[in-house]
């Protein structure tokens, strides 16, 4: 096999270019309105209300099912790259709303930072908390954007107190808001010591109109007019400046400072603020762990790994696409990679570069973007590309799923195809199988973090294998995996409020109907250890079904 040989000059400046991240939130926080935004400043679009319109297009449609089948299963997750200042910058969406499914938390795994994106009204919202907890696992640096403050909200200081008592963060303002709903007049800019005074456009589809002014400047309380305004912020900065902490980026790298900002995004107010700040403070691509330790992304040899599987996209096509990050070297089309899994060569022809759902070809790419590639059945989630030394990289984790459903075949002549078809889904990560300890009970389980995982196996099943399905809802909603496996389970003898289930390399998960009596059992067995997540096991195939 023939390998490229790439300058080393030119790694170091494309890593260096690049920053990649993705968005947690609580659907309604105004995710879409800010990747909007953000495109809007990278150039990608022209006038925001593109995304959005697409977006109010898909959900004009009702019913799900017959939106999917026209866009032929695309539960798209796009990955949307632009530029800005001299920086690549690599949005990986993260589905959301009635989309939720594990690639939700997948799509983190390919990540080097997150955007927690708060609604300023709320605050911490379940799906956020969800989600932060897998960027905690791999402790990502997270950014906060408080967003609405043209709206009534929280006071700023309760909201960092929040992310400090509930996730654990420490928290560093950027900027201060002076305001809020009516009376949000703009923000602080920490950075530069400036004010930058808000105007109110029509629904912020062009870039914002800002007055800044300096720190001091004495026109800033004629401007705000509003005395008790300007009082109460210069006491709130006050306050920040004498007990915060001084911003430590090795904090936040480590995930353990969050920087935080307000803004609007709707209305375009600190987004660029946002934006200008996260460039000079995120991580760029970062080494990762492997078999054969940790690979630097300047790293000469290419590498990558698939974090996301989607069939179907294109319903001309009906083919398969397997996201790849690219972790280090230089990506170029038409090269021959080693699977890692496989133990054999594949030759990476028509490699996909993602925006929204168009698609165009890519000719290269560099450590921290996103390919997409043909997929015909070679690849599943987790899987290792490399040239040069033999490596894999950690696999991705089965995250704890929250529904769980027998799934019946009722005609036993389509067993064979039920099987196939139970068998490539499972391969393909488009949900969890679990079994019942019980070996009298054979049907699968699903298990799934999303109400949509479900449907899309039960309309794949009838549509690409002809199989038509039942599904038993199981009044279960807390999974956790048993550390130290049926020897540890065996030894803290019988449970209460529990069945074990086994998972599809035969490892036991209890199911809970709630939090609580996962709670209650973890409280009674100090000896017992539960997880949330389980790594995947490396180099050994799933238990037959
Ligand atoms: P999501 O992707 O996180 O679900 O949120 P999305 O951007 O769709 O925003 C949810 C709603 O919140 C939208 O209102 C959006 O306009 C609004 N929104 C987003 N950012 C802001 C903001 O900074 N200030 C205010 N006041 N509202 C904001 P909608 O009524 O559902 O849709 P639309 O009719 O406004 O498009």
């Amino acid at each position: 096999m023939s390998t490229q040989v790439v300058s080393a000059d030119l790694l170091e400046t494309e890593v260096e270019k690049r920053r990649n991240f993705a968005i947690i939130s609580h659907p309604d926080a105004g995710k879409t309105t800010l990747t909007e935004k953000l495109l809007l400043y990278g150039g990608a679009i022209h006038e925001a209300g593109a995304v959005k319109a697409r977006r109010a297009q898909r959900h004009a449609t009702s019913d799900w099912m017959e939106m999917e089948q026209q866009r032929g299963i695309s539960i798209t997750s796009t990955v949307l790259q632009f530029d800005y200042r001299d920086r690549r910058i690599n949005l990986l969406d993260t589905p959301g709303h009635q989309d939720f499914s594990e690639d939700t938390y997948r799509t983190l795994a390919a990540a080097d930072n997150a955007v927690m994106l708060e609604d300023a009204a709320k605050g911490l919202e379940p799906q956020t908390l969800k989600l932060f907890e897998v960027c905690k696992m791999r402790s990502l640096p997270i950014f906060t954007f408080f967003n609405k403050m043209d709206r009534p909200a929280r006071e700023p200081l309760e909201l960092l107190d929040e992310i400090e008592q509930v996730l654990g963060l420490q928290t560093y303002a950027v900027n201060w808001p002076i305001g809020m709903g009516d009376r949000f007049r703009g923000v602080f800019d920490r950075r530069k010591h400036q004010f930058h005074l808000f105007e109110r456009t029509a629904h912020g589809s062009k870039e914002a109109g800002v007055t800044v002014l300096d720190l001091g400047d004495p026109r800033i309380e004629e401007l705000l007019g509003d005395q008790d305004l300007y009082y109460q912020f210069k006491e709130e900065l006050e306050m920040i400046e004498e007990i915060g902490p001084e911003l430590d980026l090795e904090a936040v790298h480590a995930g353990k400072m969050t920087p935080v900002f307000f803004g609007s995004a709707m209305t375009n107010f600190g987004v660029q603020l946002f934006l200008d700040a996260f460039l000079d403070y995120a991580l760029k691509p970062s080494p990762r762990t492997s078999t054969i330790g940790e690979v630097q992304p300047t790293t000469e040899d290419f590498t990558g790994f698939v974090f996301k599987l989607q069939a179907n996209m294109d319903p001309k096509h009906r083919d398969r696409i397997a996201f790849v990050r690219v972790c280090s070297g230089k990506f170029e089309k038409d090269m021959v990679v080693n699977h890692a899994r496989l133990g054999k060569n594949v030759r990476l022809s028509h490699p996909q570069k993602l925006f929204a759902q168009g698609r165009q070809s890519l000719e290269e790419a560099f450590p921290g973007d996103v390919i997409g590639l043909n997929n015909p059945g070679v690849f599943a989630i987790g899987d290792t590309i490399y040239q040069g030394k033999k490596l894999e990289y950690e696999g991705i984790p089965c995250f704890s799923p929250e529904l769980f459903a027998y799934l019946r075949n009722p005609n036993p002549s389509k067993f064979k195809q039920f099987h196939k078809g139970v068998t490539e889904l499972r391969e393909e990560g488009a949900v969890q199988i679990m079994f019942s300890a019980d070996e009298a009970k054979r049907d699968p389980i699903l298990a799934a973090v999303g109400q949509l995982q479900f449907e899309v196996v039960q309309f794949r099943l009838q549509n690409e294998y002809n199989v038509e399905t039942r599904l038993e809802m199981l009044p279960y909603s807390v999974a956790r995996w048993v550390d130290g496996g049926w020897e540890a389970l065996e030894k803290v003898g019988r449970l209460f409020n529990t069945v074990t289930v086994k998972d599809s390399w035969g490892r036991p998960v209890l199911l809970f109907r709630n939090e609580w009596n996962a709670q209650q059992v973890e409280g009674e067995n100090p000896e017992l250890k539960l997880s949330k997540t389980a790594p995947v096991v490396a180099g050994k195939e799933p238990e037959d079904l």
